[in-house]
């Protein structure tokens, strides 16, 4: 199929992840279908994604006269009868293996047969668990909150996955403004998801034996890693480190890692107390002075700031150091 072609995009799902996914498509011309199970939640996110848009025309990624432009792109209705006019469909819903199989089964049944049919599961393999008569069609597209903001989204295929379907994404996804990795294989938790996974067992483990406090540990990653990883990753990194120094430090006995069964007190404390994080005012730091919109504002103009920069010094691309 030629990227052309894709010309009508389909969300289902208007979540956390849906409603900035359809909104990232929508802004890039895109007729795109929203599709949730309440009136309500696509009411929130179409307000969800008109702050979102007010934020970047603040910042001049958009004019503001864009707006309500984009916001006409987006057809938000509860009815999946609308997949049959979808070119691409992206899958944001709930992470529950017997929702994504059902889901799969019956946009099989409504949408055109060349129609592409993408998943933003976490975790799930779902090349195992959904069964359509596209196989060569489905894939997985793993994006990060905020989706409009974090350009990586894995791409991973299947076995059964053509090679044309996972180029046409992966183009389709450069074109949008993304920056796509294709995996090798499917993986649950992909790469970035692994990573966090292993940092946050020594995150919660430092918390709960109080060697710092969770701003001294923040302050610690921003002003070390935060600089590193931009420039070098976590890879690269070791060739300036010296790969027998990062050999006698990996076999070295003093650092004991916590084990992967340990119980996070710290957070399960938070949780049980109902402190949920932005969301309800108070997580690891205290928000309720503020609003929640006034908080992501602050958090998404400081990345966009960030993004910027990286962008325009070209320090996003790999080849900065070879
Ligand atoms: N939240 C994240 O940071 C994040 C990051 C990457 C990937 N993901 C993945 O993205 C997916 C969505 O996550 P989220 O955080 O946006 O979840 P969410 O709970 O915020 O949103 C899911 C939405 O799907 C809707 N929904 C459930 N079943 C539906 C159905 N059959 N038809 C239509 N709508 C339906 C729900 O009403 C809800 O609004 C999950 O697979 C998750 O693992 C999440």
């Amino acid at each position: 199929m030629n990227l052309n072609r894709i010309k009508r995009i389909l969300v289902v799902g208007a979540g956390t992840m849906g409603h900035s996914i359809a909104m990232v498509f929508a802004q890039n011309g895109f007729e795109t279908d929203l599709v949730d199970l309440k009136e309500e939640i696509l009411e929130r996110a179409l307000n969800l994604i008109k702050s979102n848009l007010e934020t970047l025309s603040k910042v001049k990624i958009i004019r503001s006269k864009e707006i309500p432009k984009i916001l006409n792109r987006i057809h938000p209705s509860t009815s999946l009868s609308i997949a049959r006019r979808a070119d691409l469909v992206l899958e944001a819903i709930s992470e529950k293996p017997k929702a994504k199989k059902e889901l799969f089964s019956s946009l099989d049944q409504i949408c055109s047969p060349q129609t592409i049919l993408a998943s933003n599961t976490s975790y799930l393999n779902i090349f195992k668990i959904v069964k359509t008569q596209r196989p060569e069609r489905v894939l997985i597209t793993h994006w990060y909150a905020p989706p409009h903001l974090i350009p990586l989204v894995d791409v991973v295929k299947g076995p059964k996955t053509s090679p044309e379907t996972v180029e046409l994404v992966r183009k389709l996804l450069i074109k949008i403004g993304k920056k796509p990795l294709v995996m090798k294989k499917f993986i649950p938790g992909y790469i970035v998801n692994r990573l966090q996974r292993a940092m946050a067992r020594e995150i919660f483990y430092l918390l709960d034996h109080q060697y710092a406090l969770p701003e001294e540990i923040d302050h610690a990653v921003k002003w070390s890693l935060g600089i590193r990883i931009p420039i070098v990753g976590v890879v690269q990194r070791y060739d300036f480190t010296g790969l027998d120094l990062a050999l006698t430090f990996e076999e070295n006995p003093s650092i004991r890692l916590v084990s992967k069964n340990r119980k996070p007190q710290t957070l399960i404390h938070l949780v049980q107390k109902g402190y949920l994080g932005v969301k309800t005012g108070r997580g690891f730091y205290d928000y309720s002075s503020r609003g929640m919109k006034e908080v992501i504002r602050e958090r998404d103009l400081k990345m966009l700031g960030l993004l910027n920069f990286l962008k325009t010094s070209s320090l996003l691309n790999s080849s900065n150091i070879k």
